[in-house]
């Protein structure tokens, strides 16, 4: 039987190259970059799959040219890059990669928060800059971090292994989330569940571990920066439109929060104005997963979720398992 076609968006880890070579008809994008939006409706027409990435834009536009195409396998836990309406609309399955890169992500999180609070991005560009020419007792004096609040705002995976995290640092761990944490693992890790003003109010860390969708826009913004203890630091790995990043400037400009340690942004991937000239925040180009061994698990994962809807299976992990008995599957 012909292998299905599928059109990957851009190159993924050897690995995981390998794997789409042997088990499909595979299209690459032979070239370093996103595709704009009528290359890659051209490059994806005619295909059985594809394989996207969080930079594409998978609307109604790209999904109404492609009468072939049965399955979006995005590279990425977060899927707000793809209309899920328009796509279930169309009977299409989208899949998306959770839980593989769960650990690295808090990882990264957990070093920007103590990045920043301990100003090591700040130190080495001090440094570098032949700037130390003596220890002195005020020199780059940041915050601790054992023993402090953390607060997450989301609950999830990633939040629960950023909280993992923090109890190695003997701190307080308090949440805000929709759904609570079942009682079994909150009295494991010590979680406290508040609303977020109260979360807001006492977090010396305020960690963002939320989806975004139209109701999260702009979870974090002025009103929320003012409730916020001027010693805290926001944290934020998930997507950048959950803040309002202008008012974050604004904060961090101002002192009203001490500083900020981001790997994602509003309008990413600019910056908005102002943020790159300030010091107490630590900025990072959307990595927080960026290891190989992640890179390739996702790469993997995301290939057998777009194999199976191919060979005619339900994926592991589908967005809008919905479609799927209209699909007879
Ligand atoms: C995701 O998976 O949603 C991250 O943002 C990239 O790994």
């Amino acid at each position: 039987m012909a292998k299905p076609r599928v059109f990957l968006s851009r190159e993924l880890p050897p690995a995981v190259m390998a794997a789409l070579r042997e088990r499909c008809q595979l299209t690459a994008n032979p070239e370093s970059r996103v595709l704009a939006k009528a290359e890659l409706i051209a490059a994806t027409t005619g295909m059985d799959g594809l394989l996207c990435l969080l930079t594409d834009t998978i609307d109604a536009e790209v999904l109404d040219i492609q009468p072939r195409l049965k399955v979006v396998s995005n590279y990425a836990v977060g899927f707000n890059n793809v209309d899920i309406v328009a796509a279930t609309e169309r009977d299409i399955p989208v899949t998306n990669t959770p839980g593989v890169l769960t650990e690295t992500t808090a990882d990264f999180a957990f070093a920007l928060l103590m990045a920043v609070a301990r100003r090591v991005v700040e130190g080495d560009r001090y440094a570098r800059a032949g700037k130390y020419k003596e220890w002195a007792p005020l020199l780059m004096i940041g915050a601790d971090i054992h023993e402090k609040t953390l607060g997450l705002v989301g609950a999830g995976r990633i939040g629960l292994a950023m909280a993992r995290r923090a109890r190695g640092f003997s701190m307080r761990v308090l949440y805000a989330d929709v759904h609570p944490v079942p009682t079994d693992q909150a009295t494991e890790l010590g979680l406290e569940r508040v609303s977020l003003e109260e979360l807001l109010a006492q977090a010396d860390f305020v960690s963002i571990h939320a989806p975004y969708m139209p109701e999260t826009h702009h979870l974090i913004g002025a009103p929320q920066f003012a409730q916020m203890k001027d010693t805290a630091f926001l944290i934020n790995s998930a997507r950048g439109p959950l803040v309002d990043e202008a008012a974050l400037v604004e904060a961090l400009r101002t002192g009203r929060i001490a500083g900020a340690g981001l790997d994602v942004y509003e309008h990413e991937p600019a910056l908005a104005p102002g943020l790159a000239e300030l010091d107490n925040v630590v900025l990072a180009p959307h990595a927080a997963s960026a290891s190989l061994e992640t890179r390739t698990r996702m790469g993997i994962l995301a290939v057998d979720n777009l194999m199976a809807v191919l060979e005619g299976k339900r994926a592991t992990h589908t967005v809008n398992p919905e479609v799927y008995p209209r699909l007879g599957l």
